[in-house]
């Protein structure tokens, strides 16, 4: 049977149920991360739980395990489930409480994770995706991995209905992210991505281009770039957990450079491709813990 978290025991999916009144299902009063899950290994597990710890305190919401426990948890699960690729979906919420929107004198935090498989997207890796622009109309806040997504939704829907795997908002003249990734620009050789602030997520595959490109010495600019630049870029691409590095080679009706993957997205890939194949190797060459 499937197994599943619910407030730190491993149970089997259909035993856990979820009071009606709790905060995340009335208010989206919560917050989640979703970890990829290669070979078994958790991928920048520690990244993942700096950012969930970091959300947590934003919205005084109480985690109550430490970094540690919380892995020791999630290993569990993935190997009580058998996952070999795919990912591990966290959720902690404000808990149940009677419905008032302040928060309640007394609630106890409630924590779920599970897994679900998913292969790499190899496919759209190789040959890119489109994407469509839609105006970023997300609360001020994004910077929160919160259960709040509507505007993310309605932005990924536009996609959907137009054939496009994601969807590059704006506000305004300015790029913001995907709905449920980073954006990057090339030009020139050179990168360009949103800077961390209250309107974009700090994402963590963001977090590992960057350190690639430190290591490399690609060279990088965190600074705010349009939507005329997004069409003159010589290269264009999304990041996330579950996408990676993914070449966008068509916004709109209008093709992004040459409307294949660029060189530079290529190299990048490459460069990814290795840090998971380290994770990995270490099931049979890393040393014993
Ligand atoms: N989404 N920006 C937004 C709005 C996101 O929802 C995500 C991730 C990212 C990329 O973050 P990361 O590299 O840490 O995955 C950026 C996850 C995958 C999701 O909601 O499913």
């Amino acid at each position: 049977m499937e197994k599943l978290i619910l407030n730190g025991k491993l149970i089997g999916r259909e035993q856990a149920s979820i009071d009606i009144e709790d905060r995340g299902y009335q208010f989206g009063d919560g917050i989640y991360e979703v970890i990829r899950v290669y070979g078994g290994r958790l991928f920048a597990n520690e990244a993942h739980l700096r950012r969930l710890y970091s959300s947590a305190e934003k919205l005084s919401l109480d985690i109550p395990y430490t970094a540690q426990e919380l892995t020791e948890q999630i290993e569990a699960l993935v190997r009580g489930n058998g996952l070999d690729t795919g990912i591990v979906y966290l959720q902690f919420t404000r808990g149940a409480a009677h419905r008032k929107h302040s928060f309640p004198e007394k609630s106890e935090t409630v924590f779920v994770a599970y897994t679900n498989e998913l292969e790499r997207p190899l496919h759209q890796l190789e040959h890119g995706i489109q994407a469509v622009l839609t105006e970023d109309i997300r609360w001020l806040r994004c910077d929160i991995k919160s259960l709040n997504l509507l505007g993310n939704v309605l932005a990924k829907q536009k996609a959907a209905e137009n054939g496009c795997g994601e969807a590059v908002q704006h506000r305004g003249e300015i790029v913001t992210e995907g709905s449920s990734s980073n954006v990057f620009i090339v030009k020139n050789g050179e990168l360009i991505t949103h800077p961390l602030s209250n309107l974009i997520l700090n994402g963590i595959t963001r977090q590992v281009i960057l350190d690639i490109c430190e290591k490399q010495q690609l060279p990088v600019r965190e600074e705010t770039f349009t939507i005329r630049q997004l069409f003159d870029a010589d290269e264009a691409f999304i990041s996330s957990t579950t996408s990676e590095v993914m070449p966008v080679v068509q916004i709109n009706d209008q093709k992004i450079g040459s409307g294949k993957p660029g060189a530079v997205t290529r190299k990048l890939q490459g460069y990814f491709k290795e840090r998971m194949d380290q994770l990995t190797k270490a099931i049979t060459t890393g040393p014993a813990e």
